[in-house]
């Protein structure tokens, strides 16, 4: 009797022994956060977690299969690059993709890098020059959440479909398969969530690639703003020399003058949260974007030419754009410069507002972010890299906006990254940019190319001379 009863004792014992190491195994599974460090401030910048993965990101393996499975849902062949992300070769992920292990599994994330790098080719052929902390005039982001959400309303997207897809490439253990079968239908419901946060976004022109409306998803989902009908399509803006830009205005309507508060709200655009939004790592990220310097143009400059065209920008340019101009990094009124205003009617004073709210109690401060009333003399350094020009992007290359705005493209094709050397920014006309990039209609709502009549009633051969001068900054 006795010994059955130390038997049964014994046998209870180890069950229990068993479970609870079990429970502890599954909690450090699923607790075990791993987040990959990059030594090089580069690969950081591209690379680098800031914290997106957890609230918006899609869990990595599964998020690797997706253009395999549901390839006619991109708009060209090529996977995510056809959505305008950029590989480096060698690299796993692609450029502005991070990765974190978090709740039991690896997961992806964006960074910084995946708006704020730049590319560019001489022909259609070469392979990208990339260059960080640019702006990327090919991702194409609503393209990139209309993607996901096709695949999660598609009837396929199960665990039957989507498993065995990843173990064609991965082995998974058997605690792995029990996880992914939980996570793919949870993936797809939180998937279908956000499209349906980004409803409002299919009834406004779309943004197409380079360009994003960077407010309206912030006062809609994080600001609790009611949902008005503002379109705030904007072009990707260069992060590079901002110690050449200490004490400028940031934003193209300058709704913030704190850069470390841009860095910053700029990681909660992005999905960090206020509780996990990594506060160092986005330091490094700051001190990374202080000091990049812009290439320079990689063709032959005609230094003659250029000499010419001085003058000529300090004439007419450098009060608004030159490194310590009067008027740069300012905000020009907008019936001054008459550029579109739609992006600066986005913005909104109760949403400044409740911005400058909306990190209180946390250790970390808003306190700068503003409505205000025109648009940013923007710095024009890297001016090469950064078509097409105007905040909405509707100015295919620099030739076109020293034109009067009745002889600016009213349509051309944006988001193909091969040099236009000749009217200085990226090859918007012809079969190649038709196929590679987006139709830009300057007559849609939010798109229109006028204003900016600077420099516009010069002779041609100052223009020109003055396109030489602007290759160099
Ligand atoms: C989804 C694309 C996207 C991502 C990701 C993104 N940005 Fe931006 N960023 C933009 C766009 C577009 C603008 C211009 C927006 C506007 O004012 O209309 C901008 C503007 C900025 C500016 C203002 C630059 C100036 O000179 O005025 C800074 C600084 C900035 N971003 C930093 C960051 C940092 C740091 C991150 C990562 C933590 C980040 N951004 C992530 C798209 C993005
Ligand atoms: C009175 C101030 C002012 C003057 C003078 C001025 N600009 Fe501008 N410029 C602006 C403002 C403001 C913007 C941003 C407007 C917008 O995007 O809606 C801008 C934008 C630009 C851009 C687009 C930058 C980008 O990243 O897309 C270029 C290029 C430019 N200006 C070139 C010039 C040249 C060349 C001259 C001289 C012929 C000139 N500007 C004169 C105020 C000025």
């Amino acid at each position: 009797m006795e010994a059955l009863k130390n038997r049964t004792g014994k046998i209870i014992t180890t069950i229990v022994l068993v479970l609870v190491l079990l429970l502890a195994y599954l909690g450090w599974a699923v607790l075990r956060e791993e987040t990959p460090y990059y030594d090089s401030p580069a690969d950081h910048f591209k690379y680098g977690s800031i914290s997106t993965e957890q609230a918006e990101g899609v869990p990595l393996l599964i998020w690797e299969v997706l253009p395999r499975l549901f390839p006619e849902y991109l708009p060209r062949p090529g996977g995510y690059t056809a959505l305008g992300m950029t590989w480096e070769k060698g690299k796993e992920l692609p450029v502005g993709i991070s990765r974190r292990r978090v709740l039991g599994m690896e997961r992806q994330g964006i960074t910084c890098a995946i708006c704020h790098t730049a590319t560019y080719r001489m022909r259609s052929q070469d392979s990208p020059v990339i260059v960080p902390t640019g702006p990327s005039s090919k991702f194409n982001s609503l393209g990139y959440l209309r993607f996901l959400e096709a695949c999660a309303k598609d009837a396929r997207f199960t665990s039957d479909y989507i498993l065995p897809e990843i173990e064609y490439n991965h082995p998974l253990t058997l605690i792995d398969k029990v996880v992914y079968r939980v996570a793919i239908p949870i993936t797809r419901k939180l998937i279908l969530k956000q499209s349906q946060e980004f409803e409002w976004t299919k009834s406004r022109p779309t943004w197409g690639p380079g360009r994003i409306d960077p407010f309206n998803p912030v006062k809609f989902r994080m600001l609790d703003q009611p949902i008005d009908d503002t379109i705030g399509n904007s072009d990707m803006m260069p992060l590079w020399n901002q110690k050449l830009r200490s004490g400028f205005a940031l934003h193209w309507d300058g709704l913030e003058t704190s850069l470390t508060e841009t860095v910053n709200t700029g990681a909660l655009g992005d999905g960090a949260t206020l509780k996990n939004i990594p506060i160092d790592d986005l330091q490094r990220v700051q001190k990374y974007i202080i000091e990049y310097e812009p290439p320079a143009y990689p063709l032959l400059i005609d230094d003659r030419l250029a000499q010419q065209g001085q003058p000529i920008f300090e004439q007419n340019c450098a009060t608004c754009h030159a490194f310590g101009g009067n008027r740069t990094g300012t905000l020009i009124p907008q019936e001054e410069v008459g550029t579109d205003r739609h992006r600066l009617d986005m913005w909104t004073a109760a949403a400044a507002e409740a911005y400058n709210d909306f990190a209180k109690g946390y250790p970390f401060k808003f306190n700068n972010l503003r409505k205000t009333d025109g648009y940013l003399s923007v710095a024009l350094d890297g001016l090469w890299l950064r078509a097409p020009y105007l905040h909405n992007g509707s100015v295919p290359t620099l030739e076109d906006l020293l034109a009067p705005p009745a002889q600016r493209p009213p349509v051309f094709y944006r988001g193909f990254d091969v040099l236009d050397s000749e009217k200085v920014g990226f090859v918007s006309q012809g079969d190649e940019a038709q196929y590679w990039g987006f139709k830009l209609d300057t007559s849609e709502t939010g798109n229109s190319n006028q204003g900016h009549l600077y420099g516009t009633d010069l002779p041609s051969q100052d223009k020109t001379a003055l396109i030489e001068y602007l290759k160099t900054l």
